[in-house]
């Protein structure tokens, strides 16, 4: 489409010349990756003095192929990877085989991990820091899969040097740095967004719409539990700015407000289970963030839910999630109940039983299209087709705030208002 609106603009413009080049060598322009403004989020004036200015700056790439649909992408999205961790060993498989992704550099401190991680995907470069990378390294997507604890200052250097950003939770340190950086990267004319990914899964498609539909009734309660031993490689899941409810409850946190919408108010309790940790990179630590949360939510019209995790969960499953097939995710109405079998990272399909039918039936058998690592490269497909994903910013900064909020129940007693809101029903 742009293509076309570029080559129909020349032509006006009596550009003969480049438009016969741009015809005969199918090359064409991309400004959708770097001016992609959310819809109705600016105003006209504004996204028109952006585009001519970002215009100016953008490459010229040759036509990608085309989308499962049959729509044609035009480019592929030139990717960096900071953070060359445990993750990065999931990342980093998908993205390199996605037909929207060229993955250009990779960066992590431990450098050997960096150069490891190049040497083994093919890719051109790598850095020790991420300054070295900005300066040196030419790409539109930053995948940060670093230390939780450094999000929000590695997301706001490549912002600022005019990166897209893709961020493992949380997308920032605080709701109001995740705020910044949102509003940032508008003003720059880039986009951010911050996992999970759970929306993304058709099982979450399907329960989305189950709910709006009316199939379950009026929907009154929802719960969702996450948890494990908790990760024995790194300290910073312990340390402050860790715990177990950006790690773990932030999928079930994601799944219930995706589903039953924007909470208006949190109430919570954590607490610190396990005292001392041991852990690969810096021996024995005291934990200092919470391993253990419960946290009630109010979705408005009198429909609560509630998510449970923790690092002190016996959980013969794994780190993998193989094998568990029972419900971790259950939302009853007054027509209809449902479930959601395995993880919502790792869903293995949705049990639902209404009034039409009382038995109920599995619906949504996992077909292994959607992986929980498959965020980034899905950010990468929408940057390169100009198509709007069901991941979402504002969902994944209302999500930081409900953590923020049950930390601050924690600490006062109180119940906590909520002040951020998304785009809700997600899949209309
Ligand atoms: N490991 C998992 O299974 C998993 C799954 C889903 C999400 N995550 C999320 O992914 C992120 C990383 O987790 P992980 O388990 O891979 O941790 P990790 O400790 O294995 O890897 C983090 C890497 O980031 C590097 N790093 C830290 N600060 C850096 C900086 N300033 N610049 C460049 N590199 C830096 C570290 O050296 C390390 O190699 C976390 O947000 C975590 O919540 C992890």
């Amino acid at each position: 489409m742009l293509a076309i609106f570029l080559i129909t603009c020349l032509q006006k413009a009596n550009c003969k010349k480049e438009v016969s080049i741009l015809q005969q060598q199918n090359i064409f322009y991309n400004i959708k990756t770097v001016v992609m403004p959310e819809k109705n989020s600016i105003s006209r004036k504004t996204f028109l003095a952006q585009s001519s200015t970002l215009a100016a700056g953008v490459m010229l790439a040759p036509l990608a192929g085309f989308t499962a649909s049959g729509a044609a992408f035009e480019k592929k999205i030139k990717v960096a990877v900071i953070g060359c961790g445990s993750v990065s060993n999931m990342y980093l498989p998908h993205l390199s085989k996605s037909p929207f992704v060229e993955l250009v550099c990779t960066c992590d401190i431990k450098v050997d991990r960096a150069q490891k991680a190049a040497a083994k995907y093919n890719i051109p470069a790598h850095y020790a820091n991420i300054n070295d990378m900005l300066a040196a390294a030419d790409f539109s997507l930053l995948v940060n899969l670093t230390n939780m604890q450094v999000h929000g200052s590695l997301n706001r250097l490549a912002i600022q040097a005019g990166k897209n950003v893709w961020s493992e939770k949380p997308m920032a340190n605080t709701y109001k740095e995740g705020q910044e950086l949102f509003l940032l990267a508008r003003k720059n004319g880039v986009r951010i967004w911050g996992a999970p990914a759970v929306v993304n899964s058709p099982q979450f498609a399907f329960m989305a719409q189950t709910i709006n539909s009316g199939k379950l009734g009026k929907v009154a309660a929802a719960h969702a539990h996450y948890g494990h031993l908790g990760p024995t490689w790194s300290a910073f899941f312990y340390e402050k700015g860790g715990g177990s409810l950006p790690d773990l409850g932030v999928y079930n946190l994601a799944s219930l407000c995706g589903l039953l919408g924007p909470v208006k108010s949190v109430m919570a309790m954590t607490s610190i289970i396990t005292k001392t940790r041991t852990v690969d990179d810096k021996g024995t630590i005291s934990v200092e963030a919470e391993d253990n949360a419960m946290v009630m939510m109010d979705h408005g019209s009198g429909t609560f839910s509630h998510v449970m995790c923790g690092f002190n969960y016996f959980d013969p499953y794994g780190h993998e999630g193989n094998g568990q097939e029972k419900p971790t995710v259950s939302i009853v109405g007054t027509k209809g109940s449902m479930h959601l079998i395995g993880y919502d990272w790792k869903p293995f399909g949705v049990d639902l039983a209404t009034i039409d039918d009382e038995k109920g039936k599995r619906y949504v058998p996992d077909t292994g299209a959607y992986v929980w690592e498959m965020g980034a490269s899905v950010i990468a497909e929408s940057l390169a087709t100009g198509t709007e994903p069901r991941i979402n910013a504002e969902h994944a900064l209302h999500v930081l705030e409900i953590i923020e909020a049950a930390r601050e129940s924690q600490a006062t007693g109180k119940r906590i208002n909520l002040q951020s809101t998304f785009k809700w029903p997600m899949t209309l």
